[in-house]
């Protein structure tokens, strides 16, 4: 049964949509499994779908894309605001009547010989008062069944879009027409005309090209970050690309912490850590391993949501030692792009077990054995999985409420000069912080990478101008009655060896945990020039045996080169120009004066 809706608006964009687009048939989702289960035959039959041995992965399925479409492409990637200063200098701008032209040329009878799905889709538990509704019109069944996975998707969405709920309308094509006639290949696309447009002043999405990923599944990147970003400033929210964990104390407290890190490195990981050795009772708890929508609550806290409703993770180096969480949510209904086929029918990637199958298929369908100098994945090949199916998914996911967020994480990888963890003294210095975060393109010698400044790791997903972005965080903050304590943090810091100096992962948990004592007020920290960090012993050590001075080490504050972060970290503001707000400029010349009275190494007591 295909889904119903008598919501006038909607239907009648649909109708402008058809007209525009020229399918030959349209359907509307319930998002049921008998649908699924229909759609899946569909590209199974067409060769778009593998479906994997049920008996190893029950109802998954391989895809393999075109291979000149693999990752989103953020240069093909626009914000169309009618001044180019609103978009900001991070942010590819177009002009939005000229975008429509454009839009309206490529879009004009693109679905030919296609079926046009409808895909209602709710960002968050259906009915939640942070949540908001989505419409992704799209040729792509494969987009459908990722969206199904993803979100909350189908006539749950409908009804509570209602007769006249607001929308964000999302359209999408893979942008090849089908002639009559002419047999279908199993990832269409049109790699040379990849665009992908926001129109923040009536929220709008438009993905033309690509079948992959965030050009594709609308909910996430594009409608979750880029257009809600500009809806939650416009609001009084936040829309972020931050995880949301729990962690359960062996009494049964349970605290939340959202946390950013830049693209690659570890959120999935983070999100669904499990405790180290010596912390017998405690556990870390999933919320969402991506994207937080925070809002304001009456009660003077904030409250997140994920809005996403399953993880799209990079497979390789994803496995059972790194993150055996993600890896038992693997076990069955998912879909799995661009990973190599085993010959048992199963599924395989680098890092995902020590020893690789003997052959296999690789993401490109040629014959793979272990030595033959490729990859058997492609390295941004994915996983679409149900959030349902993570064994530490925390019960309060689907809570239309959300979560109340005590501590907010920010970090980056830097193989030198940031700690591994301090507390802003205060919500401008963290502002400051989360502004000027970063990551080593390439894991360079100590003292030799170049820094790629990724504001709140919001650089590709920041739907407007980041010095107001950093602006709309203070004022978020000053409504506040008692904002979150905001921390820095750095897993990545390396020592004169060039060895990580911290072993990540599970004992990340060790730096969490003071952080959450930090935001309970049950904590010590000692004040150094960066803010406030842990004395060695206020950190829970039971189950590590750090060697002697590697503390130390990964909390020393060394003047000479955090004068010259400084000055790096000043290049991105002079990028933001005047939009910059004046409290980050005054929180660096506070980091700066600390810094010059500070001599010598400074460590921590
Ligand atoms: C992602 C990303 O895919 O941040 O989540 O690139
Ligand atoms: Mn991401």
């Amino acid at each position: 049964m295909p889904g119903t809706t008598t919501h006038a608006r909607l239907l009648a964009w649909i109708d402008e949509l058809v007209a525009l687009c020229q399918p030959d048939r349209v359907h509307l989702c319930d998002g049921s499994a008998d649908e699924a289960a229909a759609l899946a035959d569909l590209l199974v039959a067409q060769g778009t779908l593998i479906r994997l041995n049920p008996a190893l992965r029950p109802n998954s399925f391989l895809a393999r894309s075109d291979v000149r479409d693999v990752a989103r492409v953020e240069d093909r990637t626009f914000i169309c605001t009618d001044d180019p200063a609103d978009a900001g200098p991070t942010n590819h701008h177009r002009d939005p009547a000229q975008m429509r032209v454009t839009l309206r040329g490529l879009f004009s009878g693109c679905m030919r010989g296609r079926t046009l799905y409808v895909v209602p889709f709710s960002m968050g538990p259906l009915g939640s008062p942070i949540a908001h509704i989505g419409v992704q019109l799209t040729d792509s069944a494969y987009a459908v069944l990722n969206m199904r996975i993803m979100t909350r998707m189908g006539q749950g969405a409908l009804d509570v879009l209602g007769d006249d709920g607001e929308f964000v309308p999302c359209v999408h094509s893979v942008g090849a027409p089908l002639a009559q006639g002419h047999a279908d290949v199993p990832w269409p696309c049109a790699p040379d005309q990849i665009t992908i447009a926001h129109f923040p002043a009536t929220r709008e999405i438009w993905s033309f090209g690509s079948g992959y990923g965030g050009n594709a599944l609308l909910g996430k990147k594009c409608f979750a970050l880029r257009i809600a970003s500009t809806m939650a400033r416009a609001e009084g929210w936040l829309a972020e690309h931050m995880l949301i964990v729990g962690v359960e104390r062996p009494d049964g407290q349970r605290q939340y912490a959202a946390a950013a890190f830049p693209s690659a490195c570890g959120k999935t990981n983070f999100a669904m850590m499990q405790p180290p050795a010596g912390f017998p009772g405690w556990k870390v708890w999933t919320v969402g391993d991506d994207i937080a929508w925070i809002k304001p609550a009456a009660d003077g806290s904030l409250r997140a949501i994920n809005p996403e409703n399953g993880f799209f993770g990079v497979a390789p180096g994803t496995g059972w030692d790194t993150n055996p969480n993600a890896m038992a949510a693997l076990y069955a209904n998912c879909i799995f792009t661009n990973v190599a086929l085993t010959p048992e029918g199963d599924v395989w990637w680098e890092g995902m077990s020590k020893d690789p199958p003997a052959t296999a298929i690789d993401w490109t369908g040629q014959p793979w054995t272990p030595g033959c100098g490729r990859k058997a994945a492609h390295p941004n090949a994915r996983f679409t999985a149900p959030l349902s199916q993570c064994p530490t998914v925390d019960p309060a996911s689907d809570d239309p409420a959300g979560v109340p967020i005590a501590a907010f994480l920010f970090g980056g990888r830097q193989s030198h000069t940031q700690p591994l963890v301090v507390q802003a003294q205060s919500w401008a210095e963290g502002v400051y912080w989360a502004a000027t975060m970063g990551s080593e393109a390439t894991a360079a010698a100590v003292g030799q990478a170049a820094v790629r400044r990724d504001p709140f790791a919001m650089l590709p997903f920041c739907g407007y101008h980041v010095g107001d972005y950093c602006d709309h965080w203070l004022t978020v903050g000053a409504g506040l009655q008692a904002p979150p304590p905001i921390f820095r943090v750095n897993w990545f810091r390396k020592g004169e060896d060039g060895r990580f100096l911290w072993p990540g992962f599970g004992d990340n948990l060790r730096v969490l945990a003071w952080a959450l004592d930090r935001a309970a007020g049950q904590a010590p920290a000692a004040e150094g020039p960066l803010g406030w960090q842990p004395p060695a012993d206020a950190l829970r050590w039971a189950g590590l045996e750090l060697p002697a001075g590697t503390f130390g080490a990964l909390q020393a504050v060394d003047p000479g080169p955090w004068m010259a972060e400084l000055d790096d970290q000043q290049a991105l503001f002079d990028k933001l120009g005047d939009r910059l707000p004046p409290e980050l400029h005054q929180a660096r010349d506070r980091l700066r004066a600390r810094l010059r009275r500070q001599r010598g190494v400074w460590q921590s007591p």
